[in-house]
């Protein structure tokens, strides 16, 4: 699910955003990047209720499980705790196991191992915030002619590697785009190392464009290129 952060969701970004870039900030910076800009700060959480809530017997099946602390359940389990024959558990839990191995890898909330001869159905359905995006408003001038524009600016964005590749990334950054443009910007600027090709790819898909690179850029010494995309909105500042 992609939504709106929430202040509870910071400890959570400060430590994806440690893991999977060099650039780090104080925990102020992030706080007040939401509370400035809550619309542009956006995360992307796994195995949302949403998404479960779409079939209530996965839903039932799980709060079932929540409700008895289980991590994992047998089909034995499941007839003692339902009270039911064997057939119908099973039935029951491999229903459930289907429903979930059709949603796309971020999303999946229950698997199948064997242990012991036994299957044993495994939940995973724990929130967990696996990207995040943070932008802010700003005004100058225009990459694409001598006039004052508002624009908006990518500040910060990643995805937790075990989630890459997946459409995580371009749904996150969609969402701020569009969000950036309701605010009338008409130009989007980010800046990102020369040497991120994954990101560059992402950022070209989505209509950015190089326009120059700044030499020593990061603090390692490392260049950026300044890229920017046109919103096609005409509002100027
Ligand atoms: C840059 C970054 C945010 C991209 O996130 P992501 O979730 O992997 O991005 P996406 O999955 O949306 O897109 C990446 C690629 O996966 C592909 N992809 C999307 N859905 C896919 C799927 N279901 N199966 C396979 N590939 C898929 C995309 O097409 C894209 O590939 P392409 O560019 O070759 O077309 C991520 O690599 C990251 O966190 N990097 C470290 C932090 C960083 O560098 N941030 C940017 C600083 S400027």
């Amino acid at each position: 699910m992609v939504r709106f952060a929430e202040e509870k969701d910071i400890p959570a970004v400060m430590e994806l955003n440690k893991t999977c870039l060099p650039e780090n900030y104080p925990e102020i910076f992030f706080k007040e990047l939401l509370l400035t800009y809550p619309k542009f700060f956006i995360v992307a959480e796994k195995n949302s209720e949403t998404v479960l809530s779409e079939d209530p017997e996965a839903l039932n099946l799980i709060k079932l499980m929540r409700e008895e602390d289980l991590k994992t359940i047998t089909v034995e389990e499941l007839m003692d705790l339902k009270n039911i024959e064997y057939d119908e558990s099973k039935m029951l839990l491999e229903k459930v196991l289907n429903y979930s191995d059709t949603l796309t890898p971020p999303f999946k909330f229950f698997k199948k191992y064997y242990e012991n001869g036994l299957s044993k159905y495994e939940l995973i359905t724990d929130p967990k915030i696996i990207g995040y995006i943070m932008c802010r408003l700003e005004s100058g001038i225009s990459s694409f002619g001598f006039k004052w524009v508002k624009k908006g600016h990518v500040v910060s964005i990643a995805v937790d590697h075990p989630y890459r590749k997946q459409g995580v990334g371009q749904a996150i950054l969609l969402k701020a785009l569009k969000e950036m443009e309701k605010a009338n910007t008409s130009e989007q600027v980010l800046e990102v190392r020369t040497s991120n090709y994954e990101a560059i790819r992402i950022y070209e898909k989505l209509g950015f464009k190089t326009v120059k690179t700044i030499k020593g850029y990061y603090h390692d010494g490392a260049d950026a290129y300044l890229m920017v995309r046109a919103t096609g909105r005409k509002n100027e500042n």
